[in-house]
């Protein structure tokens, strides 16, 4: 039997407790859904628990102790019954030039925003491909589709993601079950205070573009223009549709960005056309 979405739904969220994902808990919670928040931080969401006693349901969970995540999603199922929807909101970024960075940094940053993500979805998967329905919403960010300088293991956990869900969307698209992408540009949330920043810094690259972009950063030239409240609002509804896009882009710096950027690979990827031929077996030359 075909189960029906209800109207109702039951949230899985990581990343609860701030930001992003506490908006769409809070937005969530006050529309009468249900919310199984996993977080580290449990104390944070104190006052919800008060007020949504049967709704809200926290599960203790910190996403680098990775060998946690299975059992936990496991308990999230079974004191749900059902779940609707999985968010991974959670993350954080790590900034410094590549060469400054520690193994133990670079390897936090990919287990928190990549495997722990990764992990996540895995041990929700079956009870999704199980209820035949499913809806996966990962935050990735415009992160995922540009670079900047000083942020490239930032990068290379979302563009991991990006990869990792674009395929999983191939996969899964006919058991019932969904898979969006958000891409956010800078949303006005505790993201910059939660950064972690190397230390020590390099002389050599406060000359290079690690330099200037920390310079533009202080100057206030990467503005968090964007409201975490509508961006939470907008990954709602699109949880709501039928067909939801792969890719969602939130807010205009993001859309510029992005269309800039890809318009930009397009036309260097369109450059290469004649040598990408020319290492064919069977090379034409059609000039
Ligand atoms: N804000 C932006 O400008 C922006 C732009 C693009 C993409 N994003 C992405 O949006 C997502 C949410 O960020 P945000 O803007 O909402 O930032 P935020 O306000 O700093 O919230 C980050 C959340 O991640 C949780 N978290 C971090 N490390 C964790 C860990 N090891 N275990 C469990 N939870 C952990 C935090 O928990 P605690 O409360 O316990 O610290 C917090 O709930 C991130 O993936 C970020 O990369 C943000």
């Amino acid at each position: 039997m075909t189960v029906s979405t209800p109207l109702l739904k039951t949230w899985l969220i990581t990343g609860a407790s701030s930001g992003i994902g506490l908006n769409a808990t809070k937005q969530l919670l006050q529309d009468g859904h249900k919310v199984i928040a996993l977080v580290r931080s449990p104390q944070k969401l104190q006052a919800f628990t008060d007020q949504y006693p049967t709704t809200l349901n926290i599960l203790k969970l910190d996403l680098t102790q990775t060998e946690k995540i299975a059992p936990s999603v496991e308990r999230a199922f079974q004191h749900a019954g059902r779940i609707d929807v999985l968010l991974n909101a959670a993350g954080y970024a790590l900034v410094g030039a590549a060469e400054e960075l520690n193994e133990n940094a670079i390897s936090t940053q990919i287990t928190t925003n990549l495997l722990a993500p990764i992990y996540l979805t895995k041990a929700a998967l079956p009870y999704f491909r199980e209820q035949k329905t499913g809806h996966i919403l990962h935050i990735s960010s415009e992160g995922g589709q540009i670079t900047y300088p000083s942020a490239s293991i930032y990068h290379a956990s979302k563009w991991g993601a990006e990869g990792f869900f674009e395929a999983l969307a191939k996969e899964v698209q006919n058991l019932g079950i969904k898979v969006t992408l958000i891409e956010p540009g800078r949303i006005k949330t505790e993201f910059d205070n939660n950064a972690v920043i190397t230390e020590p810094q390099l002389d050599d690259y406060r000359k290079t573009t690690v330099g200037t972009y920390f310079r533009l950063l202080a100057m206030g030239r990467f503005p968090m223009i964007g409201d975490p409240a509508k961006v939470a609002q907008m990954i709602i509804k699109v949880s709501t549709v039928t067909n939801p896009p792969l890719r969602l882009i939130l807010g205009s710096d993001s859309y510029k960005n992005i269309i800039r950027e890809t318009e930009n690979r397009l036309q260097a990827a369109k450059e290469q056309q004649k040598t990408a031929k020319s290492t064919d077996i069977k090379f034409i030359d059609e000039n």
